[in-house]
């Protein structure tokens, strides 16, 4: 269309070809839809479901539509609003989770609908605000609505073991953890042991060695909840280690984790396995920033790479060794 403003944005046009198969591309900017915001992008964080979809992971459900901007959870400012929208206006500072159905994060501006959009006061950088969406909601609802932690620290006292503490959902779920009353456990590799227990964990056991792989308590707690943020632990290595009702909840549910769930409930066991997948909650992402304005949680950095270089951000999350969080800048 004639006139209209045009942007830099990051896509993909099919399924697979992985980093090789990001294209750097000029589009229009999105126009907004009555119950939206129009942002102008400072951050944007990656997560792994951004390159598991195009993998084909949930195929064809997600993406089904080509070309498709990657990247879900971001942060910036209001430039534009639409009729309906009355919270926010023009030169708002917020933080807001896009849809997987449309995308577009990867990319100058973006369009968030108003319930998912959140205000970002001035104690919160765009990176620290463009963390939380999926990794702090997943740490979150797992906690709270799974595993019935209370954040005030009003709940009877649990056992929480977490796995893979230092990637972007652990380190979230250890640090709200420890605003509940919990004993927390945690795994990761060895040269994250010292940044984990910083973020609260009461014991740290380094992944690669027996104990760390058996999931072993060092001072010998039997665990109320796990939230398994690691994959490929069979359920005979949890089994041992479970209080008399404890629970893992794998927020990476593929077939042996949907099978075992539902053995656990046909046989009517207290020890069960629980799927999660994240709800989209605005109310709930207002609350962690919050707590991020509070200084009772925090988004670590792993890397920032500027859009031009989307690619070094795609390749560090599918190596599946980031600390924290991966940002990237427009
Ligand atoms: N269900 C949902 O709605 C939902 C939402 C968010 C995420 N997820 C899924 O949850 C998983 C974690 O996501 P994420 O964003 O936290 O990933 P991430 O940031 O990429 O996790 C990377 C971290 O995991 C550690 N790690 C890997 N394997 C480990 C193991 N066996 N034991 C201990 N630590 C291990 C790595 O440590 P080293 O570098 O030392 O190996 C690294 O620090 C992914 O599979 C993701 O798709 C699901």
């Amino acid at each position: 269309m004639a006139g209209k403003l045009i942007m830099h944005a990051v896509q993909y046009d099919r399924y697979g070809g992985g980093t090789a198969g990001l294209k750097h591309v000029e589009i229009p900017v999105p126009t907004p839809n009555k119950d939206e915001v129009l942002v102008k992008l400072e951050a944007i964080s990656l997560n792994p479901v951004d390159w598991k979809m195009q993998k084909g992971v949930m195929r064809p459900l997600f993406p089904h539509k080509f070309p498709y901007t990657p990247g879900t959870d971001v942060a910036g400012e209001v430039v534009g609003v639409g009729s309906d929208v009355k919270n926010f206006k023009a030169g708002d500072k917020v933080v807001a989770i896009l849809s997987l159905a449309t995308g577009g994060g990867l990319a100058e501006f973006a369009v968030a609908k108003e319930n998912l959009t959140v205000a970002r006061p001035p104690e919160v950088s765009a990176a620290e605000g463009a963390g939380l969406p999926i990794a702090g909601l997943t740490a979150h609802q797992g906690l709270t609505q799974s595993a019935g932690v209370k954040l005030d620290g009003s709940g009877k006292q649990a056992n929480i073991l977490i796995t893979a503490a230092s990637g972007g959902v652990g380190h979230y779920a250890v640090q709200l953890a420890k605003l509940g009353n919990t004993h927390v456990t945690a795994t990761c590799g060895a040269r994250n042991i010292e940044f984990v227990k910083s973020l609260g964990a009461d014991e740290v056991l380094d992944y690669r060695t027996p104990d760390g792989a058996a999931l072993k308590s060092p001072s010998g707690r039997k665990y109320d909840a796990v939230i398994h943020c690691a994959t490929g632990i069979p359920w005979s290595t949890f089994e041992p280690n479970l209080s008399a009702n404890g629970k893992v909840i794998d927020i990476t549910p593929g077939p042996i984790s949907l099978l075992t769930f539902a053995i656990k409930k046909l046989t009517f066991s207290k020890q069960q396995m629980v799927p999660l997948l994240v709800t989209r909650d605005g109310e709930n992402l207002d609350y962690l920033v919050k707590l991020v304005k509070e200084g009772k949680l925090k988004t670590v950095i792993d890397s920032k790479h500027p859009l031009s270089k989307a690619e070094d951000a795609w390749d560090k999350s599918i190596e599946g060794h980031a600390t924290g969080k991966i940002i990237v800048e427009p």
